[in-house]
């Protein structure tokens, strides 16, 4: 067999477009409208240098942190991601990875799994939610995720239902039946490899969403989850505040890119934020979360824990991240790339380049701990980064 390992990110990116039906790879892709936020997420990090050392470097390194109560092996966490076709072991494959590097598992609500069989493969999981459905409903998913040993919620609300991509949105069935077996069979039959690994796990795609399933109900399908959040009020910094009481352990708000967000995040409890525009997969426009990031550290990092996530593609931009105030970086298409490529094993794969990238920028940095990385690490450009959410939106540097 030929050799599976890949040795960069980019990489397995190629090899998820060879081997993913065209929908299923556009639909990982994502991004929004033109794409302009999506694009300048990866922008960001290369416009940002190192100012690396030449002697006196550390032997002995150690890239170990801790985020809302659990321990990292580096400072790297998985981002939840509504992952539907990718690989008949979906996010299973990935917290079976991210436990065996020693790295939380963000399980989204609108993933193809069960959080009982993630938290199973898991220890370290956190369950998150979008606000969808009465108070009630919330509750009882949160429950449900808290009995089967989630140990962390994650709260996504940077969501505002754009909808077009100038480059095309790939086809998604209601259902996979008949009709769907003819509409995708052409793709999928130039996609051999992919449909081997399907045939030979027994099962077919699965486009419900199970850990949304009204007690005694069947599971939604993503659509019909997807309207019911669009009928959902949307939820105020009082809901926050009270979804976070009602977990009462760990709690991250993720999306925030405003100072004065980041503040009301901390009035509201939070133990967490993630600084994130969703991948750019939300209000095409907003700038990467790296240049949001100093202002937002600066102004509650002594308050709450801040990480970061959107354009992570090699180890050297979570170290650009953490020397800009990031506790750690949650990854999203990064691992996603792997479990297409070679499942829990692409994983691992991904996140081995990320350890070892992480590794080799501090080496160069001259640190022995990722939590000495400091802004005077990176060359930050003259007009960068831009403090958002203050009433001027001036410079800060
Ligand atoms: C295909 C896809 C699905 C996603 N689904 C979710 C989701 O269900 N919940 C969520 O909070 N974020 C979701 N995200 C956003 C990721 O958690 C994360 O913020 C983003 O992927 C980070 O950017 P990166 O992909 O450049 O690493 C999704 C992202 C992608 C690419």
């Amino acid at each position: 067999m030929a050799n599976q390992w890949f040795e960069t990110v980019a990489e397995a990116q190629r090899r998820a477009k060879r081997r993913l039906p065209k929908s299923v790879y556009g639909a990982l892709i994502a991004g929004s409208e033109r794409g302009w936020t999506v694009e300048d997420n990866t922008r960001a990090y290369a416009e940002l240098g190192f100012a690396p050392h030449v002697a006196g470097l550390q032997g002995e390194r150690d890239l170990s942190t801790t985020v809302m109560g659990q321990p990292l092996s580096m400072p790297v966490m998985i981002s939840p991601t509504g992952v539907q076709a990718v690989h008949p072991d979906g996010e299973v494959a990935v917290a079976r990875a991210a436990a065996a590097r020693g790295i939380t598992m963000g399980l989204s609500s609108f993933a193809s799994k069960s959080v009982e069989e993630v938290a199973a493969a898991s220890p370290q999981t956190f369950f998150q939610m979008y606000w969808v459905g009465s108070r009630d409903v919330l509750v009882q998913r949160m429950e449900r995720a808290r009995k089967a040993g989630a140990v962390g919620l994650i709260m996504t609300l940077d969501w505002s239902f754009s909808n077009g991509r100038d480059w095309g949105s790939p086809a998604i069935p209601e259902k996979v039946n008949l009709k769907a077996a003819l509409q995708f069979g052409p793709e999928v039959a130039l996609r051999p490899q992919w449909l081997a690994t399907w045939l030979r796990s027994g099962a077919i795609p699965d486009l419900t969403t199970p850990n949304l399933t009204p007690p005694g109900g069947t599971a939604p399908t993503f659509f019909g989850a997807y309207g019911e959040w669009m009928g959902t009020p949307l939820p105020t910094w009082d809901d926050v505040a009270w979804l976070r009481e009602q977990w009462g352990g760990p709690f991250m708000l993720k999306g925030v890119m405003r100072v004065d967000d980041a503040h009301r995040a901390v009035d509201a409890g939070c133990t967490a934020i993630s600084v994130s525009n969703h991948g750019g997969n939300n209000l095409d426009g907003t700038p990467a979360p790296v240049r949001a990031l100093p202002a937002i550290a600066k102004a509650v990092g002594h308050e709450v824990e801040v990480v970061t996530d959107g354009g992570i593609r090699r180890g050297s931009d979570v170290v650009k991240a953490l020397a800009l105030g990031a506790k750690a970086a949650m990854i999203g298409r990064a691992y996603l790339w792997g479990l297409a490529a070679n499942g829990q094993a692409g994983v691992e794969n991904v996140l081995d380049i990320l350890r070892s990238g992480i590794d080799s920028a501090v080496l160069g940095l001259g640190h022995r701990d990722v939590k000495d990385l400091r802004p005077e690490d990176v060359v930050v450009p003259a007009n960068w980064p831009r403090v958002l959410g203050t009433a001027d939106q001036k410079d800060v540097v």
